[in-house]
Parts: C-alpha cells; sequence; structure tokens
C-alpha cells in the first residue's frame, strides 16, 4: 500500500507561475491515495483559476477566510484540524515573510497559524528573490520552527534567469511527501559528504584549485537530508546556500577538509565524497606573494590525501560513496576505481565538453556497485541528486541487512 493511502493533506497554492505545476503535483497526490483538499491565496487564482483545481479534486477549493458560507460548509479552524499534512506547492517569498512573522490575513495564512500539523514548504521564486538575505533570513527562521523546506531546485527560470528558484518537479515533490509519511529512508542516519572544490595555496595571494562548483554535493546533501538523513557538509570554498537542515563546516584545503572528515567520523552512517579534491599541494608556500622574475618558473607539488580511500580503508568503514568523472571508457574506469578505492558505490559521469559535468546545472550518471548498476540520464542536477539519494538509500539498508544476516 502506498505511504499515502488515505493521508490527509491540505495543498496550499501561492502566487507564482509555478502554480500550473501543482494542479499537476494534486492529481500525482490523489492518484497516490492521499485525501486533498485544495486552499489558494488571491494571488495563486490570478494565475490559474479554483475550477481547474476543483475538477481535479473533485471538492470545492478553500479560498475565503471571511466567507460565512464557506466557513459553516469547514472553517479554517477544522482545516488547520483536519490535516495530517500542509503542503504549500509553490510557496511565494511573500508568502513564507508571511508566515514567519505569523500573519493570518488569508485563509491560508490563517490555516497554517491554527495547525499543529506539520508544514512543508515548496519555494518557487526568481533567484535573486531567494538569495536575498531577507528571503533566507525567513527560510532559517521557518526552518528553526520545524518548517520543513522542500527545494528550491536550481536550473532556468520562467523570467528567463537561471539559478536556485524553481520549485521542484511534481514527481520530487510526491517523492518528499511519500518519505514524510514513510519516516524517511534515511531516518537515524548520520551522513558526511564533501563538495566543492579544494584550494591549494601558492602564495598569500594565488592557489591551485579546479572548476567544481559544489552543486551536486550540495544538491545531493539536500536531497539526503529529505530522506532524513542527519547530514554534515564539509564544503570547499564555494557560493552556494547551506541546504535546510543541513550542518555546513566550511573548509579550504584538502588537509583541513581530512581533519574536518575525521572528526565527523564518530557515529558515520555514510560518507559521500563529491568534492573535487585537488590532487596535490604545493610542498612549500611562500610567506610573501611571489616576484616575476624567471621566463620559466618549477612549482614542487606533493600528493594531497586521498580523503575517501583513507575513510574507506578504515577498520569499520561508513558505506562509502564516491564520484569518478572521466573524460573516457567511464563505466570501466569507475568500477576500476571502485575497486581501488574500496568503496561501496561509485557514481560516474562523462566530464567531455557539453556533457553536463562541472559547473553545470543538468548531468548524467552512471551508478555501480558490487553486482548491480544504473544509468542515470541527463537531468537537472537536484533531481538526480534524489534519484541518487534513495539509491543511495536502498544500497545502505541493502549493506546493512547482508552484515546482519
Ligand atoms: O581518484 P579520483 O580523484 O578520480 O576520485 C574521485 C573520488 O575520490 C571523489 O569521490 C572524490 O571526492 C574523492 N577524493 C577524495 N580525496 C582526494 C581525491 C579524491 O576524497 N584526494
Amino acid at each position: 500500500m502506498s505511504a499515502l493511502a488515505n493521508q490527509k493533506i491540505l495543498l496550499g497554492v501561492t502566487g507564482g507561475i509555478a502554480v500550473y505545476k501543482s494542479a499537476m503535483l494534486l492529481r500525482a497526490l490523489l492518484e497516490a491515495g492521499a485525501e486533498v483538499r485544495v486552499a489558494m491565496t488571491a494571488a495563486a487564482q490570478t494565475f490559474v483559476t479554483p475550477l481547474t483545481f476543483q475538477a481535479l479534486s473533485g471538492r470545492p477549493i478553500h479560498t475565503e477566510l471571511l466567507d460565512p458560507a464557506a466557513e459553516a460548509a469547514m472553517g479554517h479552524i477544522e482545516l488547520a484540524r483536519w490535516a495530517d499534512l500542509i503542503l504549500i506547492a509553490p510557496v511565494s517569498a511573500d508568502f513564507m515573510a508571511r508566515l514567519s512573522v505569523g500573519m493570518a490575513n488569508d485563509l491560508l495564512s490563517a490555516i497554517c497559524l491554527a495547525t499543529t500539523a506539520p508544514i512543508a514548504l515548496a519555494p518557487a521564486m526568481n533567484r535573486q528573490m531567494w538569495l536575498n538575505p531577507a528571503t533566507q533570513e525567513n527560510v532559517q527562521r521557518l526552518t528553526a520552527r520545524g518548517l520543513l523546506i522542500w527545494g528550491p531546485a536550481e536550473g532556468v527560470q520562467a523570467c528567463g534567469e537561471s539559478g536556485p528558484g524553481r520549485m521542484l518537479e511534481p514527481e520530487a515533490l510526491l517523492d518528499q511527501v511519500s518519505a514524510h509519511f514513510a519516516g524517511g529512508a534515511l531516518a537515524g542516519v548520520k551522513v558526511v559528504l564533501t563538495a566543492g572544490s579544494t584550494r591549494e595555496p601558492i602564495d598569500p595571494v594565488r592557489f591551485i584549485s579546479n572548476r567544481s562548483s559544489g552543486k551536486m554535493g550540495f544538491a545531493l546533501a539536500a536531497a539526503l537530508r529529505r530522506l532524513g538523513a542527519e547530514v554534515v557538509l564539509v564544503a570547499g570554498p564555494v557560493a552556494l546556500a547551506t541546504p535546510a537542515g543541513v550542518q555546513r563546516i566550511d573548509v579550504e584545503t584538502a588537509q583541513e577538509m581530512q581533519l574536518a572528515v575525521s572528526e565527523q567520523l564518530a557515529g558515520c552512517d555514510i560518507f559521500v565524497g563529491v568534492a573535487a579534491v585537488a590532487d596535490y599541494r604545493p610542498r612549500e608556500i611562500a610567506q610573501q606573494k611571489i616576484k616575476k622574475q624567471q621566463t620559466v618558473m618549477t612549482l614542487e607539488l606533493e600528493r594531497n590525501p586521498d580523503i575517501l580511500a583513507d575513510v574507506a580503508a578504515a577498520e569499520d568503514p561508513p558505506f562509502t560513496v564516491g564520484f569518478a568523472a572521466e573524460t573516457q571508457n567511464v563505466k570501466a574506469y569507475a568500477e576500476e576505481k571502485r575497486r581501488a578505492k574500496r568503496i561501496d558505490l561509485i557514481a560516474a559521469n562523462r566530464v567531455a565538453a557539453a556533457e553536463g559535468g562541472f559547473e553545470r546545472d543538468e548531468n548524467a550518471l552512471t551508478l555501480l556497485w558490487e553486482g548491480g548498476g544504473e544509468s542515470l540520464p541527463m537531468m537537472l542536477k537536484s533531481e538526480l541528486a534524489a534519484r541518487l539519494a534513495a539509491r543511495i538509500a536502498e544500497r545502505y539498508h541493502a549493506r546493512t541487512q547482508q552484515e546482519n544476516s
């Protein structure tokens, strides 16, 4: 039976172009067996009329706070009590701001104030609005209050810009809701994850680094968190917001990253190395800025620790996941790497030009584990992360079961 069977979900819809997607979400929730009622704000109704939602749900849509007839049928307090989960998709920046200060000046905000049910928000807005400190402060405040923030995803936006702010796709939200009612596939599991690049200083102003943006790692941290895991994200220097509910430790060099990881290994069940760790660092760091003198200059480099291989080689290692960026023979090289580093699961991708990988919003992955594999086609990194997180959870539980039998 679906985890959603007979669960009562109040779908809140606020103003934004993503409203058309919540009609599809409504259908998906109903098909999964949930009982759904819909409350729309006035702004939402300017994008799609309540009739669409009414036709899909077969029920009247709740729109008014002070309407005697509506209140007599099922009032806001009753709706607030009825729901097992309130899911607001899309939630606008404005609605989050109103929620964060506890306003109740329309039906949906009044329901949110009157409920004891969990509230999940699926933000959708222009990337600048999402990244604005005012919105981020509201997100933090709402997260601290226990509201669940699902998304947003990154990618092309209706306004023509690209970045964080897209509402999660209806299927991804359905996964979230299912995981919520199932208790989360990784509830009680501690995950340590590295992401981004590292910087290896040459002198006070220069360093060696690489093109890793950290997008895949951050998306995966968020996806694992959504499955209920306690996630510690050890991040190299990146320009990304910390995913909701994730504990972040910032580092610069590979050695700092290794130290941060080792300090987090106690009680760690799953380790995921997404970071593009610099393989070498300058043997010596000049104390002063190096002046240009000779036509040729030689830098002596020494090997950095292999953080992932070291974690996998520990006495009682966690379930280990690594990435392999290859330009050719992806599968063969990745399998070789998986065996050489003795890791449980490897996610490999081609990094040839125009095929995803570093700095892009999309990617495709080939997953390999002992005795199996899966090919994930080109898709948004946020969606890819959700698929990979689900596979990590499944393989982790398979290994734990094997160890216990
Ligand atoms: O050997 P290669 O760098 O291709 O392996 C990539 C995988 O190993 C990634 O999962 C990366 O996070 C991890 N790695 C690491 N420490 C290094 C190099 C790579 O954890 N020094």
